[in-house]
């Protein structure tokens, strides 16, 4: 009987993590987020539950976030979290064997490329490593190897890259080191110095979820909405009310920084790939491309069209699972991406 060995998928992100299973069709998405015992050091929560936990202010437990602008900073904490995650994947209790496909940024130094190897090796399994531009494309249905090329902008939680990749290449990339997250740390702070209220990451994050945009899209209206935290007038929980167009100006540095990020880049190309940006655009992916309002924001101040595929968030994981499926077809770039 040959060795039994199962193929798994893990795009690691600094907010959320996706695993998926050659086999499987159902993709896991799981808060990068682990609750330790803050004595033994032992995890006790993982993902949901453990981002739940975060802001309660237990002294018994501390939630940690293995990852920091796309790249794992706290190293054991990663290894139990990588651990958990090939659990939620596995699905032969017989296997022995685990091929893991995981990828990084573009823009991740092969030193923080080899942290990812060292955590995941420790589970005896084989470790094939893939930027996460590349996958980004494959999952947006962009042809990597075509002479045309395409430009892509992939809005995380920790990090926007921005790729121009032809010919199996990178082109171009840039990056910037604060992303989604960045933008919830953003309204905490304006909410306390602006209205004396004070919200934690959970609730900034849903509040930027359910009524932040960029830009506002045609056809749109403002609206009021309630937010509930602590009242720091009073010093006693509260509830006051928000509009829209208040919250896009608090979130409105972070949004020019990526647009202006955009810009340069489209400035640096060479003239093959900006003639392809004009005719083909940009495609937008990532969960920070699902904040309302980015197409028409860059599409009137730069000018290009913007494509949003289908689920932007899941773009990477997407692009993963085909390099599962066809890994022959996609060596090539696993070789040009491994650069450790
Ligand atoms: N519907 C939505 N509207 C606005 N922002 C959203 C939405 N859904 C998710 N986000 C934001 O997208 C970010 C997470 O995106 P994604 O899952 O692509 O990041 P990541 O892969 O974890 O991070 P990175 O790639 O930087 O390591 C978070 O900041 C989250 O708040
Ligand atoms: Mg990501």
């Amino acid at each position: 009987m040959g060795l039994i060995r199962e193929r798994i998928a893990i795009d690691l992100g600094t907010a959320y993590s996706i695993v998926a299973h050659e086999k499987s069709d159902e993709l896991w998405r799981i808060p990068s987020s682990i609750a330790l015992d803050s004595r033994t050091k032992e995890p006790v929560a993982y993902g949901e539950q453990a981002k739940m936990m975060f802001g309660i202010g237990s002294q018994r437990h501390e939630v940690i976030r293995p990852l920091k602008e796309g790249v794992i900073c706290n190293f054991e904490a990663a290894g139990h979290y990588l651990s958990y995650l090939v659990s939620r994947a596995r699905r032969n209790p017989l296997a022995l064997q685990y091929q893991v496909l995981v990828c990084v940024p573009w823009g991740a130094t092969a030193v923080e490329t080899k942290s990812y190897i060292d955590r995941i090796q420790s589970f005896r399994t084989q470790i094939r490593i893939v930027r996460e531009p590349f996958a980004a494309a494959l999952g947006s249905d962009l042809d990597v190897f075509s002479s045309e090329g395409c430009t892509l902008i992939d809005i995380g939680g920790g990090t926007v890259e921005i790729s121009t990749i032809a010919h199996g290449h990178m082109i171009f990339c840039s990056t910037l080191r604060s992303a989604g997250n960045a933008m919830d740390q953003l309204l905490i702070e304006k909410l306390l110095r602006n209205k004396f209220f004070e919200v934690g990451e959970n609730t900034a994050e849903e509040i930027k979820i359910n009524y932040g945009s960029v830009f506002l899209e045609e056809g749109q209206t403002e609206k009021e909405f309630e937010v509930r935290g602590l009242d720091r007038k009073t010093s006693c929980p509260g509830r006051m009310s928000l509009s829209t167009e208040t919250l896009r100006d608090y979130l409105e540095p972070l949004s020019l920084a990526i647009e202006n990020k955009l810009k340069e880049h489209l400035r640096h190309l060479p003239p093959e790939s900006q003639l392809n940006v004009e005719e083909k655009g940009v495609f937008l992916v990532g969960g920070g491309a699902l904040l309302k309002g980015w197409s028409r924001r860059l599409n009137q101040r730069l000018g290009i069209k913007i494509t949003i595929p289908s689920d932007p968030h899941l773009a990477v994981i997407r692009g993963m699972k085909k390099i599962l499926r066809e890994p022959a077809k996609y060596e090539s770039i696993l070789k040009i991406s491994e650069g450790v």
